[in-house]
């Protein structure tokens, strides 16, 4: 142990308050980063003035309801990054393919539900409210629209329910496509009160999800979930387990959208992986709970990057249609999401490929030497894992720390510590 570890790591009932904390949040991110977690709980303790784990951890169980000191917990174990219409292919997906399949599948009922399950401080949950008002048009008021975000994060919700975003949480969003979504605010923007009415909020922590759904049960019936972004902090048992449960609150041909890192084995099972350009989306499987293939099914084998490559989507109200594929120069982006969506399908080789063109077309493309670091790493090539990180490195040499990294979801701020965590990683 060095000098600069926190004290707490030497406290006896740190391991059962870490256990209890990972078990209940599936945060198992902190699973081996117990520096990052101890300098969170000494902040929590202090603040509690609990005198060790063991005091903090008697303190967290006289909070079953969790609204007291779990939620100060919560508070600091959780990252609420988001923006608007993150991952553009997938709103695009979601505007060209899956809104327009469950309204006509609805028709009947003329009912649409969706839940943003994550949704930090709901810029997602208000996309998807943007996207269906324009979907829908006149026939909204004549529909039962449902969407629904929810967070282990109460304080998320409440500024989500505020409907109040800075300027960076619209980074996506051309200044021209902003007014069908925000107006201004003092010191920022604030939701569009037509899409406000269209977004209810609430508390779940995703770890309380039954296997089925209740009679009584909200959370079911879904067309379509975005949980995104979120279980990249989860372990694999815990996507495993997460799988079926997200399966069961779908309809029968519901949709599940996952971020870019979150994909592959575990969601094989209960969902079908449907190539979309750019993304990959997950449709819930006919005989989900029935059977559960040994072998994973095989990913469509065509290469993504053969399908039409559509504008990029700036807003949901004024959708652009997408236009035939008009030929286009090498585009190292188009070839990094390419690799994002076949990593997804576990295709390694075709995404390897996809990245070194990425690179070799940009010698300067940070997040595609990430990509291939990443994929070399899990593979077992560490030499060129640790090459991948190092170029990645120097790529962010002539960025200021606040600026967004291209074709990223990261500053540079928080790529470099990224990189810096994973070469120290591959140094040890
Ligand atoms: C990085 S944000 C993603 C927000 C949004 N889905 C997006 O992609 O922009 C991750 C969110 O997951 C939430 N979260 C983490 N663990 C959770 C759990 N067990 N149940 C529900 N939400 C959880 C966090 O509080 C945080 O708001």
């Amino acid at each position: 142990m060095s000098r600069a570890d926190p004290p707490l790591l030497r406290d006896p009932g740190y391991p059962l308050l870490k256990r209890r904390i990972l078990a209940a949040t599936g945060l198992a991110y902190f699973q081996d980063k117990d520096e990052a977690l101890a300098e969170r709980l000494e902040r929590r303790l202090a603040a509690c003035g609990a005198a060790g784990c063991a005091a903090y951890l008697a303190l967290l169980e006289a909070d079953p309801a969790r609204t007291g000191e779990w939620d100060a917990l919560v508070g600091e174990l959780t990252i609420g990054e988001t923006f608007f219409f993150r991952y553009s292919q997938q709103f695009q997906a979601l505007r060209d393919r899956l809104l327009p399949e469950a309204i006509a599948r609805n028709a009947a009922t003329r009912r649409l539900r969706l839940w943003s399950a994550g949704c930090a401080t709901g810029a997602e949950a208000y996309s998807l409210a943007a996207l269906v008002r324009a979907a829908l048009g006149e026939r909204l008021p004549e529909w039962r629209v449902t969407i629904l975000g929810t967070d282990i994060n109460r304080a998320f919700l409440a500024q989500a329910r505020r409907g109040e975003f800075s300027e960076w949480a619209l980074r996506d969003v051309a200044p021209a496509d902003r007014a069908a979504v925000v107006e201004p605010a003092p010191g920022g923007w604030r939701v569009r009160p037509e899409l406000r009415g269209m977004v209810e909020f609430r508390h779940h922590n995703l770890m309380d999800l039954t296997p089925e759904p209740a009679p009584d049960d909200r959370l079911a019936d879904f067309d379509i979930i975005l949980c995104r972004n979120v279980m990249i902090y989860f372990d694999q048992p815990t996507l495993a387990a997460l799988a079926p449960k997200l399966a069961a609150r779908l309809v029968g041909h519901g949709w599940l959208l996952i971020g870019h890192a979150e994909g592959g084995a575990p969601f094989q099972a209960d969902f079908e992986p449907v190539l979309a350009p750019g993304a990959i989306l997950y449709r819930r499987r006919q005989d989900h709970g029935t059977s559960r293939p040994a072998v994973a099914a095989a990913p469509p084998r065509h290469r993504p990057v053969a399908m039409s490559r559509p504008a990029p989507c700036r807003n949901g109200a004024a959708p652009a249609r997408i236009r035939p594929p008009a030929p286009l120069p090498p585009d190292p982006v188009a070839f990094y999401q390419d690799a994002l969506a076949l990593r997804q399908a576990e295709q390694t080789e075709a995404a390897e490929q996809a990245l070194r063109r990425a690179i070799y077309l940009d010698r300067g493309f940070a997040m595609a030497h990430l990509q291939l670091g990443d994929l070399l790493r899990r593979r077992g090539d560490l030499a060129g894992a640790l090459k991948s990180f190092t170029n990645a490195l120097r790529c962010l040499a002539e960025f200021g720390e606040d600026q967004p990294v291209p074709a990223g979801e990261l500053n540079v701020a928080e790529l470099r510590s990224l990189l810096a965590g994973q070469l120290r990683q591959l140094r040890a």
